[in-house]
């Protein structure tokens, strides 16, 4: 599902206007009226006392006036609350505002009245509060009359409906600008604005709806949007497996991970790329925890390497490393590998001279922090998968700007080094060096524990090594990710599923998809 920003629907409604020729105020009808239909199906109680419309001076507040007009039309009672003057409403809002005017349908002008007790306790005793003050147009901070009617309407604790966004929530980033409605449910118009979709805003848009206003798909189109939800259904069917087909269909992944105290990531990682269809996987591990991981590991193969500083690979080994490297399908390198010069020296080479897909985590993504001077020397196509704190030592910021800037960390890492960057957390993105992003609805905060990076590293391994695109191999296995933590939380409770019971929940997260799609895959 595409998804938009603020000046990409500003884009649409305008080429709507001006190109097709359909006028703005039946895109406004349209609006009102779909949304209209959203908020009657989610509140079937409207009877249960009037519903409250409060608006704003924009575009906004008039799809507020529609949909107070339709409700007046079903005979649903409602009240209608202005929070500017009325000579400032102009444009398409204007059409309607005079409407309600028309129709003997009365507007309570709040600019004037102030937020007074009786105001308090109609709106205290509504069945349901519409949100219309700010949508795409909100611009700076909320405050004055604006922030009381938000903290007011929250203080009601009546179910809110919120008008294409909540209002105060930031149409691009997610964020609060003051103060912003907490929705039940939001309705939102052309394309879902981004900011639904990323916390905090995705904490106060409640159940999401996307309202058809008329914009032409051939717009859309040729717009180009590269913004997403990520539809998992056709990279399924990606999986799809022929029935003459063997181990060497499925790609060879070659695993370089592990040190004393963290065999655990290396046993996660590799496991997890069998459990996502690699055909063979290699563990390339230091020669002294070859007996640990042998004991740990069946299926997945393993390939001891000189063990340097620490018990961590040796550059010693980076000859080994390079050849067999050469004979697989990709490369997994980082969870667990140790930081130091040895295996800073084999990061280094690997980065600029191989040649197949790879995916990189962990520590080898803090020894990339360290050598920036790589920036744009690597040939392979490469899929890093940093959490916000690897992510603020790659781009040299603190991890906390990095969480309030997510969308601008993930793209300009994925851009300025060339290669696809999956920023982890809750609301996991991913961006390619061409400017596609995709924002990952799956998971759940049971998954904040150790062990859970490793498996996702095995699963991109996996899917690079079975032929997709890095994007795509990114994108599809953070969305699976996120599907089997979801599983495990059903099956095991919220909290204290571990990394390897969501790796055991993949199977099943394939079958259940499989079965939904309807095929198996040796049909
Ligand atoms: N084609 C269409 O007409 C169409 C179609 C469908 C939906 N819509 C609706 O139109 C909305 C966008 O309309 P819009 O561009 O007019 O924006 P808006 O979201 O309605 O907000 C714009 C209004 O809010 C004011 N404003 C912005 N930030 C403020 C703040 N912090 N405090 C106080 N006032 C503030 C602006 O005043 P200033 O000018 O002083 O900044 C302006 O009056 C969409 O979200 C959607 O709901 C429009």
């Amino acid at each position: 599902m595409r998804i938009a920003t603020a000046d990409l629907i500003r884009e649409l409604d305008r080429r709507t206007i001006e190109e097709v020729g359909i006028p703005g105020a039946v895109l406004m009808e349209n609006a009102g009226r779909g949304a209209t239909r959203v908020l009657t199906e989610h509140f079937p109680n409207l009877d249960q006392g009037p519903v409250v419309v409060v608006c704003g001076g924009g575009n906004n507040g008039g799809d507020g006036f529609v949909i107070a007009r339709y409700l007046y039309e079903a005979g649903i009672e409602s009240e209608v609350f202005l929070l500017t003057a009325p000579d400032r409403i102009g444009g398409d809002a204007r059409v309607y505002f005079d409407a309600l005017d028309g129709m003997n349908i009365p507007i309570l002008l709040l600019k004037d009245e102030g937020l007074s007790e009786d105001v308090l306790s109609r709106w205290r005793s509504a069945s349901c509060i519409v949100d219309a003050i700010f949508g795409t147009g909100l611009a700076r901070p909320v405050e004055g009359l604006y922030r009381e009617a938000i903290e007011a309407i929250e203080a009601t604790g009546r179910p809110v409906f919120a008008v294409d966004l909540p209002s105060g929530i930031c149409a691009d980033t997610g964020r609060v600008l003051g103060t912003a409605v907490r929705a039940e449910c939001t309705a939102t118009f052309g394309l879902p604005k981004r900011g639904l979709y990323l916390y905090p805003g995705a904490d106060h848009a409640g159940r999401i709806a996307c309202v058809d206003i008329g914009i032409p798909e051939r717009l859309l189109d040729e717009l180009d949007i590269r913004e997403e939800i990520l539809d998992p259904f056709p990279l399924f069917g990606r999986l799809h497996r022929a029935p003459d087909t063997h181990k060497g269909t499925y790609g060879h992944l070659f695993v370089l991970s592990g040190s004393v105290g963290k065999t655990g990531a290396a046993c996660l990682c590799s496991e997890s790329a069998l459990r996502c269809g690699a055909g063979l996987v290699t563990l390339g591990t230091p020669v002294t925890l070859n007996p640990v991981m042998e004991q740990k590991l069946t299926e997945v193969m393993t390939m001891p390497l000189p063990a340097g500083k620490d018990e961590t690979l040796s550059a010693a080994g980076l000859e080994a490393i390079q050849e067999f490297a050469s004979s697989v399908e990709g490369l997994a390198i980082g969870p667990g590998m140790g930081v130091n010069e040895e295996t800073e020296e084999i990061v280094r080479s690997l980065w600029v001279d191989f040649d197949r897909p790879m995916v990189w985590d962990a520590d080898a993504l803090t020894l990339l922090g360290r050598n920036p001077d790589l920036r744009g020397k690597h040939s392979a196509d490469i899929v890093v998968t940093p959490h916000p704190g690897e992510m603020g030592r790659l781009l040299d910021k603190p991890a906390a700007w990095v969480q309030q800037n997510r969308v601008e960390a993930v793209r300009s890492f994925a851009e300025q080094w060339g290669v696809v960057t999956v920023l982890k957390g809750a609301r996991t993105l991913t961006a390619a060096p061409d400017g596609r992003l995709c924002i990952n609805l799956t998971g759940n905060p049971g998954m904040a524990a150790g062990g859970m990076g490793d498996v996702l590293t095995g699963m991109v391994g996996a899917f690079l090594v079975q032929g997709m695109e890095a994007y795509d191999a990114a994108s599809f296995a953070v969305w699976l990710h996120g599907a089997a933590g979801d599983l495990a939380a059903q099956t095991y409770g919220p909290i204290g599923f571990l990394a390897s019971e969501v790796m055991r929940s993949l199977p099943l997260v394939f079958r259940e998809w499989m079965e939904e799609m309807e095929c198996s895959p040796s049909d």
